[in-house]
């Protein structure tokens, strides 16, 4: 059988995630979650204090960028891979929401994308890849033989997401969880390089009144038609 690139963008917590890592296990391909990425570039402008909108910040960051080693490592147990940032397991701290609050605004700077954009390109050279992010289809492969935009409603998104900190135990309310997804779906969307939008070749697919498993079915079944 053929193997093909699949990219997934969409909206933050629209299940991408969830649902990528499902299509990848099923079809024998890897998965990469380009979120940790951008939220692992975060935390190292976090921990050497360069979070600021100032320009002093963002260019004391842009001469770092090379000192931030980024490694995905399969954790068998787990069955997905974890991000490690110059050798440490971050895969909890970058799911914070102190990162989450953080991180599209590191995103909008052309010098961490393009880094990241690089090492993206390069996992997928060999093609059998699910990749999820916000420019996949646009930017990281306009090639990929299929496309999935994401969407629901930022409600449906907040809840869900809500639902998921407070069972990993974090003491968040509904309210902050809406507004750090409203937030962030604006700066995704509004940003100069590489904003988020739905590729024209992309298969848009609303999933706000839609269970996880209805969601697997229809997008497997999907792929194997394009392969
Ligand atoms: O997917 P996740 O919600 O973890 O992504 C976190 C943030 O990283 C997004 O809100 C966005 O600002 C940024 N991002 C991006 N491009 C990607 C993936 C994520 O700008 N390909």
């Amino acid at each position: 059988m053929q193997k093909i690139t699949i990219a997934i963008d969409g909206f933050s917590s629209t299940g991408k995630s969830t649902l990528a890592k499902q299509l990848a296990k099923a079809l024998g391909y890897i998965y990469v979650d380009t979120g940790a990425m951008y939220r692992a570039i975060t935390l190292f402008a976090m921990r050497n204090k360069f979070v600021g909108v100032e320009k002093e910040n963002i260019n004391a960051l842009i001469k770092l960028l090379p000192k931030a080693k980024l490694k995905f490592v399969f954790n068998e147990q787990l069955g997905f891979a974890e991000m490690y940032l110059n050798g440490e397991n971050v895969e909890k701290e970058i799911r914070s929401i102190e990162v989450s609050n953080q991180v599209s605004r590191v995103a909008t700077i052309e010098e961490v994308r393009h880094k990241l954009v690089d090492m993206q390109k390069e996992m997928g050279k060999e093609k059998g890849i699910v990749m999820d992010g916000r420019d996949i289809g646009t930017v990281v492969f306009p090639d990929a033989e299929l496309k999935i935009f994401m969407t629901a409603s930022p409600e449906t998104r907040a809840y869900r997401r809500y639902k998921e900190l407070l069972d990993k135990g974090d003491k968040v309310t509904y309210k902050e969880v809406l507004k750090n997804i409203q937030n962030r779906d604006y700066v995704d969307s509004h940003r100069e390089f590489s904003p988020l939008r739905r590729a024209e070749d992309a298969i848009e697919f609303d999933n706000s009144d839609m269970g996880m498993e209805e969601q697997f079915d229809r997008i497997y079944n999907h792929s194997l038609r394009v392969i």
